[in-house]
């Protein structure tokens, strides 16, 4: 294990709707059976989740000052998220992502006011141990960082010296999918995105197309393929996998346990092969609970299945 993680990104409340029953339409009014209430944002349920893992876990967010926040904040403890770096800004609302979750895919609305408030100012490394790894989380939504990113990966660097880099964009919600991203690409370790974040950047239109380009810029590259598991490449060396059996319920935030799965085995120093395993589990087990953190009982379950591929 070669140090703490730390996970710069976003965090919001997630409210997700299940059983829906229509679409939504202006002017109408649609029922879900039943919601649930979780951490949210790419980055809260990433380092939830590898924290959940075992991993020793700081998260740098902005949030605001009301009872979402103290939802957050309790819940990150709980799984043992270091939270002394969150930045909170009194009198603000923290952000809410809606997801109205069907069966194909969701629909999900989110405010996102305060992380793209968010600068390279608020990350204050003090006090933050022995940082290996960094994940950076959803690039497109965290516009403040957009032209400090290497600044970032740079003072990183200066503070802890041999530092590995993760990031996962996630949607770009202005739908721009701009070049800028790869100034960065080239300094990063690991790139996660799905099929269409992978798609849109490359501007390609196979899959394969869009690994071997991005695998010219990042060392390992993996995208995510929901129900029809991943494809991921290493240098040379190519990994693809199917997903895993599931009872599904809702696949909020599926992509984020994928990620801290890998991460787990990365940081752990395991083959690529066994990370994206892990990684899969995570996946797929997240799709069997509403939300994306999920209770306790989720992680028994997938330690032990981790437990059966390393
Ligand atoms: N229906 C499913 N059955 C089994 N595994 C699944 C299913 N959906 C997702 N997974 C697992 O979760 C991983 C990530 O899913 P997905 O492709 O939805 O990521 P994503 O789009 O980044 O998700 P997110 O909505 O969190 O951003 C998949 O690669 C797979 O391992
Ligand atoms: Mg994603």
């Amino acid at each position: 294990m070669s140090g703490n993680c730390l996970v710069i990104g976003d965090l919001n409340l997630d409210l997700v709707f299940t059983g829906i029953k229509g679409s939504p339409e202006l002017g109408t009014e649609i029922t879900a059976k039943s919601y649930s209430i979780d951490i949210g944002g790419s980055g809260g349920v990433f380092s939830t989740i590898l924290s959940g893992l075992g991993i020793n876990t700081y998260i740098i967010s902005k949030i605001g000052n009301d009872g979402f926040a103290d939802f957050i904040k309790d819940k990150l403890k709980s799984f043992g998220v270091k939270i002394d770096k969150l930045v909170v800004e009194s009198n603000q609302c923290t952000g809410v992502t809606v997801s109205l979750s069907y069966a194909e895919d969701k629909y999900q609305f989110s405010s996102v006011k305060l992380l793209e408030e968010f600068r390279i100012n608020d990350i204050v490394f003090k006090d933050i141990k022995n940082v290996g790894h960094v994940h950076f989380s959803s690039y497109y939504i965290m516009t403040g960082l957009h032209n400090n990113y290497l600044k970032i990966i740079k003072n990183i660097k200066s503070y802890y010296g041999n530092v590995t880099f993760s990031m996962d964009t996630n949607d770009d919600p202005k739908n721009k999918w701009g070049k800028e991203i790869y100034n960065i690409l080239n300094n990063i370790d690991i790139f996660f995105v799905n099929k269409k974040e992978a798609l849109m950047i490359t501007k390609k239109s196979k899959v394969e197309d869009a690994l071997n380009k991005l695998g010219k810029e990042v060392k390992i590259v993996i995208i995510k393929l929901g129900s029809n598991g991943y494809i991921a490449k290493d240098g040379n060396d190519i990994y693809k996998g199917e997903s895993l059996s599931v009872n599904y319920k809702d696949s909020t935030a599926a992509g984020d346990n994928f990620d801290a799965g890998f991460i787990y085995g990365f940081v752990n120093n395991l083959e690529v092969k066994k990370s994206l395993n892990i990684a899969n589990i995570c996946g797929a087990k997240s799709v069997e609970y509403i939300g994306g953190v999920g209770g306790k009982q989720k992680f028994v379950k997938v330690k032990k299945l981790i437990g059966k591929v390393i």
